[in-house]
């Protein structure tokens, strides 16, 4: 199977951390999350061991929260000691009420609002990324009002080419995010960040894409990141200490993509980096990186009930589902591909070439386009795997249709840890009282 947290039991259905999806299916409905917390848990021991020995042990993984956000996910990641990268005052708040340290939150954003960032410094958020000299200006001004000061980190733009999926690149010069160097941008910030009496420039962030197979894309960045820091020593008595490399590391959707051996991966980028610190003669920096998907994704399955099954001659079979894009919106964005199996028959070989649809109301509403799964019928279990990561953290309510409930599985358990929605949920802010309607989003 795609990864060691998937099996077969002897009735032939599809488990996750040793128990039966279908089961789980026809207890907690469908469409159905579920997310293997043991596999999480071994997923950050992996990163925080592997860290430690390639980048030393002041190093840490940083879990990107937008791969997927919830109370349960957030005290996970406090007990396991990871730090957390938030991208939203919902986020933020959302680690704040599962009890993650905040001082250990790191705040990013291209857009942060004043009141995003007055929200961060009255809840004393760790580090704030700064991505623009804007938002530098407007930090300085907001620190001093209330009397405090903050860390900060700059988002410097490398500009990289990681080969990914275009619409997942951020690191290169033409982006929304960061202060890019060949344009001097990157410069002038950090110049101007240390002059900023409210403001302690601890160090520098770089994020070069997502879903990255390939080491080089990384250890260009820590060349370049690298190089930049000792110019900035140079030029301008940089001091920061921090260097964040962001996240990106690639995770196996179907047979078709390539394995990654992380450990090795982090451990040969750790060699890259300590090569560029001894050719630019400084320090090996504090590396922090922010894996999210490779943290969740694997760990997740997806459960759907089989509505209509259509074979259209000459053209293609569809088997339509009980979910689609309203919880997994990633095909219709980026034409991701999946693993889809028939969870009543997972080792039996597919015999029904498919495309697999939701249910909205749009063409574009599907799963998965050229897949093969054993001929399903109506009311019959499909399972997509390695949906842990954003999948439920981009769900809408599209065509009204209420978000499914995440369940957590440990230790051979089934426990809750975000419940179903309810019709009334999808009007609950319909319509409320004058008094009620325009209050502040306050923590
Ligand atoms: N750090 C920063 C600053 C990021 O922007 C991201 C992802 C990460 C870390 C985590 O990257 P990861 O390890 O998960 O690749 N919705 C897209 C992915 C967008 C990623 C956005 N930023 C998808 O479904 O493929």
């Amino acid at each position: 199977m795609l990864h060691s947290c998937y099996g077969v039991n002897a009735e032939g259905h599809l488990t996750l951390g040793g128990l039966d999806t279908v089961k789980l299916a026809k207890e907690y409905g469908t469409p159905l999350y579920l997310l293997d917390t043991d596999h999480v848990r071994a997923m950050c021991r992996m990163y925080k061991k592997s860290f430690a020995a390639a980048f030393g042990s002041a190093s840490a993984p940083v879990y990107a929260g937008k791969a997927l956000c919830c109370t349960r996910i957030y005290r996970i990641m406090a007990e396991e000691g990871l730090y957390a990268d938030c991208v939203s005052p919902g986020e933020i708040l959302t680690a704040r009420h599962a009890g993650f340290p905040m001082s250990d939150v790191f705040f990013h954003g291209n857009n942060k609002t004043d009141e995003d960032l007055r929200t961060a410094l009255s809840l004393g958020v760790g580090h704030i990324v700064v991505d623009s000299m804007d938002e530098l200006d407007a930090l300085e001004d907001l620190a001093a009002a209330m009397n405090v000061t903050a860390k900060i980190l700059l988002r410097i733009t490398p500009g990289i080419d990681p080969h990914t999926h275009r619409k997942i690149i951020t690191g290169n010069v033409d982006s929304k995010f960061g202060s890019a160097i060949v344009t001097g941008a990157a410069e002038a910030i950090l110049c101007a960040a240390m002059r900023k009496p409210h403001l302690v420039l601890d160090g520098l962030h770089c994020h070069i894409g997502s879903q990255i197979f390939e080491i080089e894309p990384f250890a260009d960045a820590a060349d370049i990141m690298t190089g930049f820091i000792a110019r900035m020593r140079q030029a301008h008595g940089y001091a920061g200490t921090i260097l964040n490399l962001g996240g990106g590391f690639g995770v196996r959707y179907t047979e078709d993509d390539p394995t990654i051996d992380y450990p090795s991966y982090v451990c040969a980028l750790g060699k890259e980096l300590d090569q560029r610190c001894e050719r630019y003669r400084i320090e090996r920096p504090t590396i922090l990186m922010e894996p999210g998907r490779s943290l969740v994704a694997a760990a997740g399955v997806t459960l759907y009930t089989v509505g209509s099954v259509k074979e259209i001659p000459g053209f293609r079979n569809y088997v339509s589902i009980d979910g689609g894009m309203p919880d997994n919106p990633r095909y219709t964005l980026y034409q991701s591909r999946y693993t889809v199996l028939h969870a009543e028959h997972a080792d039996a070989a597919p015999d029904f070439p498919c495309t697999v649809a939701g249910r909205c109301c749009e063409s574009g509403d599907l799963i998965a386009e050229n897949v093969s799964v054993v001929r399903p019928r109506r009311g019959d279990i499909l399972a997509v795997l390695v949906t842990g990561a954003y999948n439920y953290s981009m769900a809408s309510h599209y065509n009204r249709i209420p978000k499914p409930p995440v369940i957590e599985i440990s230790e051979g358990k089934a426990t809750v840890a975000v419940r179903r929605e309810r019709w009334e949920d999808l009007y609950a802010l319909d319509e409320v009282p004058p008094d009620t309607a325009s209050e502040e989003v306050s923590p």
